[in-house]
């Protein structure tokens, strides 16, 4: 009865401002600041007021003038006894001392109660402004508010799936890695990413801006943005632990803040060139015989296929490490995947982190030995439930763990006799448990099926003593005595508890931190750890590895698929949201969605439109639930004849799609962009998240409607061309509103913006001269020539840029191309660094406009040239 009076308060407390403002804030001391620093004391400027746990009395005040775009702020226990993300899975930023004369960001503060502004130098304009209410920072409880003007444009604080373009009203994030079977909007899903970026359109004196404000915390928290009493816009981090530990990053375009953040969380890593391809997966196929008609059947159908990949039904028993004897005989699936690679295919297999507690099964046995596993308060192993059965889970932080988990990849993996896979797949790591709650499969039926004991272990008790490890000692560890199950602070966890689905939070990590506070680490840790095994089996190569569950910097180490949507149009619309929140903002550009949708069955219509429309995402991968039928896209006859000219027309752009990346992983540009990063000062393009731009000379308008075949797409100020039929549409006076109609089912509506050069791969153009068709696989696609397409703004002028390297190594300094190329109206110039020898040329040159030119020839590129028209 009390926990639910409790859990009511809880509620109404969070409706309500009332209790929340007898709170006293902190009062400012011991103020000492030099040119790029500032450094305070805070301490409660009154009694505690204890909302939802105890008030900590002594604060410390940090700021920072890191570079003149970055403005770091760090509100701690004087102690340094709460949980901040070690620097070994995030490192921090490091500061380079910038002034606070020259920076654009600027702080100030006031003194008693405390609460500070950040305010943009050039402009005046303040960003960020937490007067509106004391700063509260609990045991287990921290809110800071921050004043916003009205109707913001604000995106990122991912990961979901609601509108790119956040709501302003009664609007609540929560960041909660979870386990989730649909992708619904406004819940928790995989992924956590406290960073949001404002975008403000400008004043008749201020051009447009945007800033970017990062919190490192990997709290679980709600974000709440809404309007106070008296109207006023707010945002409000409300955190169950953890210290407040922002970065502000100033922008001012939207591309600079994208690049701030990535600086500020590290940028993204590169991808192998061959993970652009088309990839195809599958639960539940039944056996390898099975699979190698899928192989055939795409042959067959004439759509290139790339990549196979193989869900847990390879396994025994659901067991990592292991194939099924009978279904999936090990030495034929070795066989299998020497013949794909002899036709330049690929295959990836999955792998998740619950390994069965069997003392017979190796990695189990081997993991014991070496003490990797995650241990219950009592002292025993740490048990719940997944695929295969009861399972322990790995320790990421315990260091012998890395030892272990290599082992096992390096011996299952050996290329010589193992499975010699192109890359790996680690799902269920936010980590997912199967027990719906503390009191795992004590009735499950379903559960005693499998004979699972799982949780007799102690505690059961949601009062269990944590905290093995000696908190106090000021390494950021954790406060000790808290409440690890049931904080007062409720945040709206789409599960009824915060260890509901996953590992209890009281759980102590071998560094002594509890689940508590690391729980939204656990697959960047798994990321960062089977990466690394990853380049220990192949140390030349670039890995490639995908994950479900990420976190702030999970870009460094793996990809990222949107995790299990339906096949619906609702879910076909929320992929391009998810593209944009993901690319643009939490600087993550090698994603995509199960194209034609995970649960349920996809309708033919919608699987065409989604196998086109997935074409145009960096990760371009066709996956479905076991209960869901076959959804190949040689399955029905108007999704084949989609996905041929799909897939076409992305190999021609692939190496678009890959000098993207290389600028993204090298300097943190954007891959996939909204429309406004190009047009930030028209409002009319804040919202759109139906449409996006690859790079900066591609615009992507799928038609977004439920079984329709017309569109209507803001097409915004400029010279546009359509990127199939060349027509030349000339806005310079302003966007507008297109309709399209008359879009079949493998159609796209594309638009190149002019000012931009591409280059494109010719489908049938091989240096020998000789026409080789379609190329079936990016290996194909590298073999061909190039054409140049230019396309001129209103002033007749354009450029671009090609990046190129043999697609696969780890380091490729030296061995790389970088070519910008140049329009001037009469002449093509391509200049650069030429180390890269790709074998090809340029062989022609189309100069787009109301009457078409063209030039072929040969040039090669390995050296500048010039094309005069
Ligand atoms: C959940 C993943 O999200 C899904 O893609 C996968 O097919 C299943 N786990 C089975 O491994």
């Amino acid at each position: 009865m009390m926990s639910k009076i409790l859990a009511l308060l809880s509620v109404l407390s969070i409706a309500s401002a009332a209790p929340l403002a007898t709170c006293p804030g902190y009062r400012v001391t011991n103020v000492q600041s030099g040119d790029s620093y500032l450094v305070a004391d805070l301490t409660l400027a009154g009694n505690k007021c204890n909302i939802y746990s105890e008030d900590i009395t002594n604060l410390r005040l940090t700021v920072e003038y890191q570079t003149d775009t970055r403005l770091h702020v760090l509100i701690e226990d004087r102690e340094k006894n709460v949980y901040q993300i070690q620097g070994n899975i995030l490192p921090r930023p490091t500061s380079q001392n910038s002034s606070s004369q020259t920076t654009d960001l600027r702080f100030s503060y006031e003194a008693n109660p405390f609460s500070f502004k950040v305010t943009r130098a050039s402009t005046g304009d303040v960003l960020f402004d937490t007067s509106p209410s004391p700063l509260i920072f609990e045991t287990q409880y921290l809110r800071l508010r921050t004043r916003l003007p009205p109707n913001p444009n604000l995106y990122g604080l991912g990961e979901h799936s609601d509108s790119f373009r956040l709501p302003t009203d009664g609007y609540k994030r929560t960041l909660w890695n979870s386990e989730a079977p649909y992708i619904p909007q406004n819940q928790n899903l995989y992924g956590s990413h406290p960073v949001y970026f404002e975008h403000r359109s400008g004043t008749s004196n201020k051009g447009p801006a945007t800033h970017g404000v990062f919190l490192r915390s990997a709290s679980g928290m709600d974000i709440i943005i809404g309007k106070s009493d008296s109207n006023e816009q707010y945002l409000e981090y409300n955190t169950i632990g953890g210290v407040f530990d922002f970065y502000f990053l100033a922008g001012p375009s939207p591309e600079q803040v994208s690049k701030q953040y990535a600086a500020a969380v590290g940028l993204p890593a590169m991808m192998p060139y061959w993970s652009l391809g088309f990839h195809q997966c599958k639960y539940g196929w039944p056996d390898l015989a099975h699979v190698k008609q899928v192989v055939a059947n795409y042959s067959a159908a004439g759509i290139p296929l790339e990549a196979v990949w193989d869900d847990i039904d390879y396994m025994d028993n659901k067991l990592d490490f292991s194939t099924d004897p009978v279904r999936y005989p090990k030495d034929q699936l070795r066989k299998f995947v020497d013949e794909l690679h002899g036709k330049d295919m690929r295959y990836v297999q999955i792998l998740d982190p619950g390994i069965r507690n069997k003392q017979d099964y190796g990695p189990f046995k081997r993991g014991a030995d070496k003490g990797v596993f995650l241990k219950a308060a009592d002292g025993s192993w740490y048990r719940g439930l997944q695929w295969p059965g009861e399972v322990v889970w790995p320790d990421w932080i315990a260091p012998q763990t890395k030892e272990w988990w290599t082992t096992e990849i390096l011996t299952f993996y050996d290329p010589n006799n193992g499975i010699d896979i192109d890359g790996l797949w680690i799902d269920m790591n936010e980590a997912s448990n199967m027990c719906a709650d503390t009191m795992c499969l004590s009735s499950a039926q379903d559960m005693e099926a499998r004979s699972v004991q799982v949780h007799n272990q102690t505690p059961l008790s949601p009062r269990a003593p944590q905290h093995a490890a000696a908190p106090g000692d000021g390494q950021h560890l954790g406060l000790p005595n808290r409440d690890l199950f049931t904080p007062r602070y409720q945040i709206s966890n789409h599960y009824p508890s915060l260890s509901s689905r996953t590992l209890f939070t009281n759980i102590t990590n071998a560094d002594g931190t509890t689940q508590y506070d690391t729980h939204n680490l656990h697959g960047l840790f798994m990321s960062l750890t089977t990466r690394s095994a990853l380049v220990a089996r192949s140390p030349t190569k670039r890995p490639f590895l995908l994950t479900r569950s990420t976190f702030s910097g999970s870009s460094r180490f793996a990809a990222h698929w949107f995790g299990d949507n339906f096949s619906s149009w609702a879910d076909y619309r929320a992929s391009i949201r998810q593209l944009l929140s993901f690319s643009a903002v939490h600087n993550y550009p090698m994603v995509g969605s199960d194209v034609c949708g995970f649960n349920g069955q996809a309708q033919e219509r919608m699987c065409a439109r989604w196998a086109v429309l997935g074409a145009w995402h960096p990760f371009y991968r066709n996956h479905a639930d076991v209960s869901a039928p076959d959804q190949e896209f040689y399955r029905w006859d108007v999704v084949k004849e989609a996905a041929r000219k799909a897939v076409g027309t992305r190999y021609r752009l692939l190496d678009y799609f890959y000098t993207g990346l290389h600028y993204a992983s090298t300097r943190g540009e954007v891959l996939v962009k909204p429309v406004w990063y190009g047009w930030p000062g028209d409002e009319n393009t804040y919202g759109i998240d139906t449409q996006f731009m690859v790079g900066d000379a591609v615009l992507v308008n799928p038609v977004v409607e439920d079984d329709t075949q017309s569109v209507s797409f803001y097409l915004p100020k400029g010279v546009w061309y359509d990127f199939f039929s060349h027509d030349r549409i000339d806005q310079s006076a302003g966007g507008q509103t297109i309709t399209v109609t008359g879009v079949n089912w493998d159609e796209i509506s594309v638009y190149i913006r002019g000012g931009s050069i591409l280059p494109l791969r010719l489908s049938d153009s091989l240096p020998s001269g000789s026409d080789a068709g379609q190329a079936m696989t990016t290996k194909e696609v590298r073999a061909r020539n190039f054409e140049i397409i230019v396309a001129p703004d209103a002033n007749g002028k354009a450029s671009g840029k090609l990046y190129l390297d043999d697609g696969e190594s780890l380091d490729s300094s030296g061995k790389e191309s970088e070519i910008d190329f140049s329009w001037n109206g009469k002449r093509l110039e391509a200049r650069g660094t030429f180390g890269y020898e790709t074998g090809v040329k340029v062989v022609r040159v189309v100069v787009l406009g109301d009457a078409e030119r063209k030039a072929e020839g040969e040039w090669g590129l390995m050296g500048s040239f010039t094309v005069d028209f």
